[in-house]
């Protein structure tokens, strides 16, 4: 579905119902771009969010790695910014999908509630910058809240990215629901992990002595599972390499009390090297 200025492809907003009004033809995916992961990082340079360079190629990997016909779900778009990146690794063939109601809540650190106009400017922004990258035509956006996106993606998802609303119940239900969908070999990433209180606790409530992600390991705070069986021993394992990185979320936790109790300065002493940045 594009809309008539051309800007945006496959976009399937909620009706007054909270139904998708449409979703994309239905096909698997479309061309490739074309373009190095270089040049993609420099087209999303000036396009806000919080994905660290070192993060946009994990999720560039990841998304060059699929094979035609697989899927690629993206929870949480904000402005594009790893839409994008994702949108250009991800080879002819491959199905991009990003999920966000831009609503105006829940849109990054410390703006749990905002207005509509706010999400409606991240919607123009989302457009607009898709568009300026190329790869407009290449995503169906899913204009709903996750909770109410699942009719509108069929089929599993290959490469789920996981980066929406950062409360513990959300995100929990995030990765319960959708984490359902990825097949045996396919990858959950999760931003915020080990850094969000909301996001960690949920995945400390799922994946960490679940028998079913084994825990790769993380690029910052983007934690990276793969979807397979895991037995006793393994299951063991696993719980206890993601509880290795509990320190690091202490430590983050306390930068950000730092950092909200305008105790910036002091982060340093944690090894933070930015004061007016947020961890993650
Ligand atoms: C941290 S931002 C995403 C950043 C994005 N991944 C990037 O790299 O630029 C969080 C986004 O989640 C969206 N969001 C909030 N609640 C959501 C929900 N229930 N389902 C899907 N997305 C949601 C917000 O609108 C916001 O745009």
């Amino acid at each position: 579905m594009t809309a008539p200025d051309g800007t945006s492809a496959g976009t399937s907003d909620g009706t007054s119902d909270g139904s998708p009004t449409g979703t994309s033809d239905g096909a698997p995916g479309g061309a490739s771009t074309g373009a190095s992961f270089d040049a993609t990082l420099r087209a999303v340079a000036g396009v806000e969010g919080w994905m660290t360079d070192g993060q946009a190629r994990r999720l560039w990997d990841r998304a060059r790695a699929l094979a035609p016909g697989s899927r690629i779900v993206e929870i949480g778009s904000y402005r594009g910014r790893s839409a994008i990146v994702l949108a250009s690794a991800a080879p002819p063939g491959v199905a991009v999908v990003a999920i966000d109601p831009h609503a105006g809540n829940d849109r990054g650190p410390r703006q749990i509630t905002g207005t509509a106009a706010e999400g409606q400017a991240d919607n123009d922004a989302f457009r607009a910058n898709l568009a300026r990258a190329g790869v407009a035509g290449r995503v169906e956006h899913v204009r709903l809240p996750s909770t109410e996106a699942g009719d509108a993606v069929p089929g599993p998802i290959e490469l789920l990215y996981i980066d929406g609303a950062h409360r513990f119940g959300p995100a929990r239900d995030d990765i319960v629901r959708w984490g359902a969908r990825v097949p045996v070999g396919g990858t959950l990433l999760v931003h915020d992990a080990f850094s969000s209180i909301g996001v960690t606790l949920a995945l400390l409530t799922t994946l960490f002595a679940g028998g079913r992600f084994r825990y790769v390991g993380r690029v910052g705070s983007m934690a990276e599972y793969r979807r397979e069986p895991l037995g006793g021993v393994a299951r063991a394992g696993n719980a206890l390499r993601q509880a290795a990185e509990l320190p690091w979320f202490a430590r983050n936790v306390a930068v950000k009390v730092l950092i909200a109790a305008r105790l910036g300065r002091l982060t340093r002493l944690l090894g933070h090297r930015d004061p007016a940045v947020w961890p993650h």
